[in-house]
């Protein structure tokens, strides 16, 4: 008993906060798992989350990129349609605006008005021409008009504008894709033009008829603006993801220390009690005055050494009543 009570003492000296910490890993190795576990969970779970919303924001970006493009070509379609429906319009003949070459089987290309003014007659073609060139000065969304069977040689379309030509022969109605080119990133979009009545006046005699597909209008949104705008988006996604996975990481840490010490207190307690129940013991035992403990009917239940010196004589009954 003596010697137990003693290498308690020294192990109690001994039990510094590390090491009670050590031994409650010890006493408990799956804890350590299962914080590790739940942490992966954790950071799986921000991942993926996070993952998900930059792919939507992606996905906006480029929708936002298309809805600018088709927008663009309806624009185009609704002043071509305005042209078509006028079989052309005529406009005063300048520097810029040359008669067109390509219209000379129309009758009176050129009028000249009762004052002496010498008009010409701008097809549609030639309208969204003009326009697409003055979109494409400032920089913006620029826009072409072509058809894999050109009038006009520049017309021609270019590989991709190729593609999707083919792809409005198959019944395709929208071609898209990012590309980069002239050292910047564009959204490429492209729709098909569909051959009216309207515009059988010029193209009849190239032998299109109603519902063929004359050609197409591509335009081509600049995505620096668009992805400096996502890029901002991006970086308050991931460091918002950042700090609730940070915060559940601290929560995770700070229930398992909760945990630990909840059991210190546990281990502190009982040992306190083996403590207090062994310095009873030693009294008990090493106490001059004869002691017994009896149980509620007065039946022996234990007695000191003392008691058995004082009462030696008497043999000792445990059953026996005092
Ligand atoms: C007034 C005559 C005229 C009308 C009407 C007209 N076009 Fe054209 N179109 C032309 C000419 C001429 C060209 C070729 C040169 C240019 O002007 O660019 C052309 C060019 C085009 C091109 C570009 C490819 C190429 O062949 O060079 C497309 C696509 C096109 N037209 C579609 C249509 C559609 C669709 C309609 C009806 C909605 C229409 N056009 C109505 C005269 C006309």
């Amino acid at each position: 008993m003596e010697k137990m009570t003693e290498k308690n003492k020294g192990k109690k000296a001994e039990k510094t906060k590390p090491n009670m910490e050590k031994e409650i890993i010890k006493r408990h190795p799956n804890w350590n798992r299962y914080i590790l576990v739940l942490s992966l969970i954790w950071t799986v779970t921000i991942f993926i989350l996070m993952g998900w919303n930059l792919t939507q924001i992606n996905l906006y970006t480029l929708e936002t990129a298309r809805i600018q493009a088709r927008s663009t070509y309806e624009k185009d379609i609704i002043y071509r349609s305005w042209n078509a429906s006028h079989g052309g319009v005529y406009v005063p003949v300048t520097e810029k605006t040359q008669p067109n070459l390509y219209l000379v089987d129309i009758e009176e290309r050129e009028i000249i008005t009762p004052s002496g003014r010498l008009l010409t007659l701008i097809n549609p073609a030639y309208m969204t021409r003009q326009v697409h060139e003055l979109g494409g000065d400032k920089r913006g969304v620029r826009g072409h008009i072509t058809s894999l069977n050109p009038i006009r040689p520049e017309n021609a379309a270019d590989d991709w504008e190729t593609k999707a030509l083919q792809a409005f022969e198959l019944g395709e109605t929208e071609f898209s894709s990012i590309e980069e080119f002239d050292g910047e990133i564009f959204m490429r979009l492209m729709r098909p033009l569909i051959t009216e009545e309207n515009c059988l006046k010029c193209h009849a005699a190239q032998g299109y008829k109603i519902g063929d597909v004359r050609g197409g209008i591509s335009v081509d949104v600049p995505m620096e603006s668009l992805m400096a705008i996502e890029h901002s988006q991006n970086i308050s996604i991931v460091g918002g993801y950042g700090l609730l996975w940070l915060l559940g990481i601290i929560g995770i840490n700070f229930s398992r220390q909760r945990l630990i010490s909840s059991e210190r207190i546990r281990l502190q307690a009982m040992e306190a009690l083996r403590d207090s129940e062994e310095k009873y013991r030693v009294l008990y035992e090493n106490a001059p005055l004869s002691y017994q403990s009896l149980d509620e009917d007065g039946r022996f239940l234990d007695v000191n050494p003392a008691w058995l010196s004082v009462m030696r004589h008497t043999p000792l009954d445990k059953n026996s009543y005092f």
